[in-house]
């Protein structure tokens, strides 16, 4: 039986990480994967969550199996987190949430339960988008369909064309939105962009899925949540898919929260309920280590400050790494390259072709996706001037 399987593709992000790591040339730069690098090239781990390892480790006395929706004090600050202390959703109590095996495993759940409440739903997803939401959301049998968000023209959200787009999106059917720091373009909507989509599903009736995987890498925790905690504010449905991979660092422990605002209380317990089924039909129970360390984050005030400073030092990191890039990408290339600076988070397209980004990879080691996106967070003072140069050349 499955002698019959044919050799599939490799994945294109993982498989250009992976012929990175094979390359002998020691000037070689990695700018593939979405992973957090400092100036020495490595992904660290937070220093709060060593220190809540630790608490963990000399206290931990059972492996027994965690609950359904997972830790408590994970979702209660994960909720929190995403949504604000002061949420008025969460004040009435019409928000419910389950812990899943990462970002992932939140978009999966959500996808379960959108499937389950309609399961002719359409989902709009922009165009482009992070290439694993299509076949993570599709495994569940949901139709597609995208609209234009992003504008390589001026590096900026093409607005009226997502609107455009949006108008045919209805009662029934998800539009499927990027919390902040989009990727693959880290063009983002302005808080009256949000708005805008607010008033449109209001009038239209779609429901917003919030992506949110890079919250505290764009503008900081809260400028990065507005505009979600806006569509909570006024929407009756929203669903959240939470990750703490990124601002947390806990990216192989496969953390993350599948959020649900509903329309009341009553609603809230039913959702939960279709989310536990989901869950227990995919993996079951969801595992423990990570949330178990963001939940004593999040739970102490402390641990809490301590990682709010390391996320802000990396925020700010990535924004100094944006402002060098220009400058020197500038200095090497003679033209405007102003757009970096504009966008959010750990992604940007440097607007090459797919033959342009090709001879990067084969004349300079230098490895970034054929679309010329790149992980702005594996750049560093080592490796810039080289980048620079290596850009101009095939520019
Ligand atoms: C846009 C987006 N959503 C979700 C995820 C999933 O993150 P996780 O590793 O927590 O599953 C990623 C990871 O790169 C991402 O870029």
């Amino acid at each position: 039986m499955l002698e019959t399987l044919q050799q599939l593709p490799i994945d294109p992000i993982l498989g250009l990480s992976a012929e990175c790591r094979a390359d002998p040339n020691p000037s070689k730069i990695d700018l593939t994967v979405g992973v957090y690098m400092d100036e020495q090239g490595l992904c660290p781990v937070f220093e709060a969550v060593q220190r809540a390892q630790q608490a963990l480790v000399a206290e931990e006395t059972s492996k027994a199996y965690m609950p359904p929706a997972g830790d408590e004090a994970f979702n209660l600050g994960m909720r929190r987190l995403v949504l604000g202390a002061d949420s008025a959703a969460l004040r009435d109590e019409r928000v419910t949430s389950l812990q899943t095996t990462g970002g992932c495993g939140a978009l999966r759940i959500g996808a379960e339960v959108i499937h389950a409440a309609a399961p002719r739903a359409r989902v709009f997803v922009s165009d482009p988008s992070w290439p694993v939401h299509i076949p993570l959301l599709g495994s569940v049998g949901l139709q597609f369909q995208t609209y234009r968000y992003y504008d390589p023209a001026s590096h900026g959200v093409d607005f009226d064309a997502m609107v455009a787009d949006l108008k045919s999106a209805g009662a029934g059917d998800v539009v499927l939105l990027h919390g902040c720091c989009h990727n693959p373009s880290g063009a983002d909507l302005s808080l009256q962009q949000w708005g805008a989509i607010a008033d449109m599903a209001e009038r239209q009736g779609f429901v917003p899925f919030v992506d949110m995987a890079y919250q505290g890498l764009g503008d900081g925790l809260e400028r990065d949540a507005a505009g979600l905690r806006l569509l909570a504010q006024r929407l009756p449905e929203v669903l959240i898919a939470a990750s703490c991979s990124k601002n947390m660092g806990l990216y192989r422990e496969r953390t993350g929260l599948a959020i649900f605002v509903c329309r009341d209380a009553a609603n809230a317990r039913i959702l939960l309920g279709h989310g536990l089924v989901a869950a227990r039909r995919v993996y079951s129970m969801p595992p423990s280590h990570g949330a178990l360390l963001a939940g004593r984050v999040l739970a102490d005030d402390a641990l809490t400050a301590l990682w709010r400073s390391e996320l802000a030092a990396m925020c700010e990191r990535i924004k100094g790494l944006r402002s060098s890039l220009r400058e020197k990408l500038e200095g090497a290339c003679g033209r405007d390259f102003g757009f970096i600076e504009c966008e959010k988070g750990m992604f940007s397209f440097l607007g090459l072709t797919a033959q342009q980004t090709l001879r990067l990879r084969r004349e300079h080691s230098v490895y970034l996706l054929d679309s010329s996106r790149i992980n702005v967070a594996g750049v560093n003072a080592g490796n810039i001037d080289y980048l620079a140069d290596a850009v101009a050349q095939v520019l």
